[in-house]
């Protein structure tokens, strides 16, 4: 009303810095006022009734200690007061002192009143020398505190800033003029367009309010889902489209023997050493595997067999039973298929997968050999003993699928990879060879599970396995521009990346 009032009676206003607000007595000079008039005209202006201009402006408000300073006397001036003249009562000793102004300003304000000479040292305690004082620090801080600055410029400014008594705050301040629907009475604006409204007519004479498209929605203090997950969730739905069953995953502690042996690693493996796998200490080893099984996998490592020389190496059965965190989901995926493998070995048990239809060519004639195709996968944690920085945690989430069918070649596991990577919206990628233990042959982090793996566990000859891995962590980092392993795992994740991380799309 106060602005509507002085349009009409004076026109535009050039500096609504000269307002004076209702109840106040001084001009609206402060940021706080210039925030409430800015109120006023943004809801004003959006009925048309006036437009405004925003002006910035530079100046300087009190901390919370300059605040103080101008309520109450510098420090030192506080110290000073709280003394009695030299010879004309009891000096006060610096615990009196102290429980009179409190530590801080006692600390404080002594040094700065003993260098102005206001006070002086007795034996038996302080006392003050100078008559009067002139509080130059308090005088200052209210300059500031109604002017916005120092009439003794910036150097002096400066040293208020770096004694951290006053700060620097942007300012607003506007010139207002009449608009289109200015009157000097506020009516309130339509916000619907009703039936009455039209048969009456009255829609031509009214006013309506306008939307405001700039209004940004409530936020959502909900639930928000971890960008591991949300890119976890996509990688998934690319396995549930391409077919795949979800293995469980949830023994995070494995033995060394489903972990290592059952893969065919070889028990002087490096990897099985602490430097990289972490074991348990209590409890530290593991039930015992499957007799039949165990008896078979400990001779195809220390003898051979299924076409294979084996190892040649002592065989440790200390070294199966060692209780160890997963290094890899591939324990899971071999424990899984041991479980695929039981109706080949002529054992009545639900291995808990659905049937599923493939090609199913049984070279060994129209005998049902058991076998049934699995495609499967995981994503779940897996724990190395690593050493930590940007990139590295001693835990990542791996990504893992297993293909199992008769007849599979090398042929269908790269067929299968670019699919998969096609999904991920990655075409560019190139076939390497490298070496797992457990693969045959191995392209990128996958391969062909080797038959001393696959033929202890009861599997027919033509079926092949191909299997693969990646992290979770390395794609996630990369979608969202994260280039700090800790901001994305840990306790250091900054809450607000996790509210507003945007939803993943491959
Ligand atoms: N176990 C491998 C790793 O941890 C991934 C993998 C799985 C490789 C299956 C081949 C076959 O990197």
């Amino acid at each position: 009303q106060l602005v509507l009032d002085k349009l009409a009676q004076n026109g535009p206003i050039q500096d609504t810095r000269t307002l004076t607000l209702p109840g106040h007595s001084e001009p609206a000079t402060t940021s706080d006022a210039q925030i409430i008039l800015l109120g006023a005209l943004n809801s004003l202006s959006s009925r048309e009734m006036l437009t405004y201009t925003t002006h910035e402006t530079m100046s300087h408000v009190l901390t919370p200690e300059g605040s103080s300073i101008a309520l109450k006397g510098s420090h030192e001036a506080r110290v000073w007061a709280a003394l009695p003249m030299k010879g004309q009562g009891k000096p006060v000793t610096p615990k009196e002192l102290e429980s009179i102004v409190g530590s801080e300003v006692a600390k404080i304000g002594q040094g700065r009143a003993f260098k102005n000479k206001w006070i002086a040292k007795e034996s038996d305690g302080l006392v003050r020398l100078a008559e009067s004082i002139d509080d130059a620090t308090q005088k200052d801080m209210r300059e500031v505190d109604s002017t916005g600055t120092l009439k003794a410029g910036e150097k002096a400014l400066a040293e208020l800033r770096k004694r951290k008594l006053i700060v620097l705050k942007k300012g607003q301040w506007f010139t207002v003029e009449k608009g289109k629907n200015f009157s000097t009475s506020i009516s309130k604006p339509e916000t619907d367009l009703t039936v009455d409204m039209i048969t009456s007519e009255a829609w031509k004479n009214a006013v309506f309010k306008k939307y405001n498209f700039e209004a940004e929605g409530q936020q959502l203090n909900g639930g928000a889902l971890h960008p591991l997950l949300k890119v976890r969730e996509e990688i998934r739905n690319i396995f549930l489209e391409m077919g795949f069953a979800e293995m469980p995953t949830s023994s995070f502690v494995e033995s060394g023997f489903w972990c290592f042996d059952s893969l065919f690693v070889p028990q002087q493996h490096p990897a099985r050493e602490v430097q990289d796998t972490f074991y348990l200490s209590d409890p530290s080893t593991s039930l015992d595997p499957p007799a039949e099984y165990y008896a078979k996998v400990a001779k195809v490592h220390e003898h051979g067999g299924f076409g294979s020389l084996g190892y040649r190496a002592p065989w440790s059965e200390a070294e199966t039973k060692k209780l160890l965190l997963r290094t890899h989901t591939t324990a899971s995926s071999s424990a899984m298929l041991y479980k695929l493998a039981a109706r080949c070995r002529g054992e009545d048990v639900d291995d808990g997968l659905e049937a599923h239809s493939g090609t199913t060519r049984n070279e060994s004639g129209s005998k049902d050999d058991g076998f049934r195709p699995a495609k499967l996968f995981s994503i779940d944690r897996v724990f190395r003993n690593e050493t930590m920085d940007a990139t590295h945690l001693a835990e990542f989430h791996q990504v893992e699928g297993v293909v199992a069918d008769r007849g599979l070649t090398l042929a269908d596991l790269i067929g299968f990879m670019r699919v998969f990577f096609k999904k991920m919206g990655i075409e560019n990628i190139r076939f390497k060879p490298a070496y797992n233990p457990y693969t045959e042959a191995k392209v990128g982090n996958s391969g062909m599970f080797r038959p001393e793996m696959l033929e202890p566990m009861g599997f027919p000859k033509d079926v092949h396995v191909h299997g693969w891995g990646i992290g979770l962590e390395r794609p996630t980092m990369i979608r969202y521009g994260i280039s700090n392993i800790r901001t994305l795992v840990g306790h250091k994740v900054p809450i607000e990346n996790v509210e507003k991380s945007p939803a993943v799309r491959f």
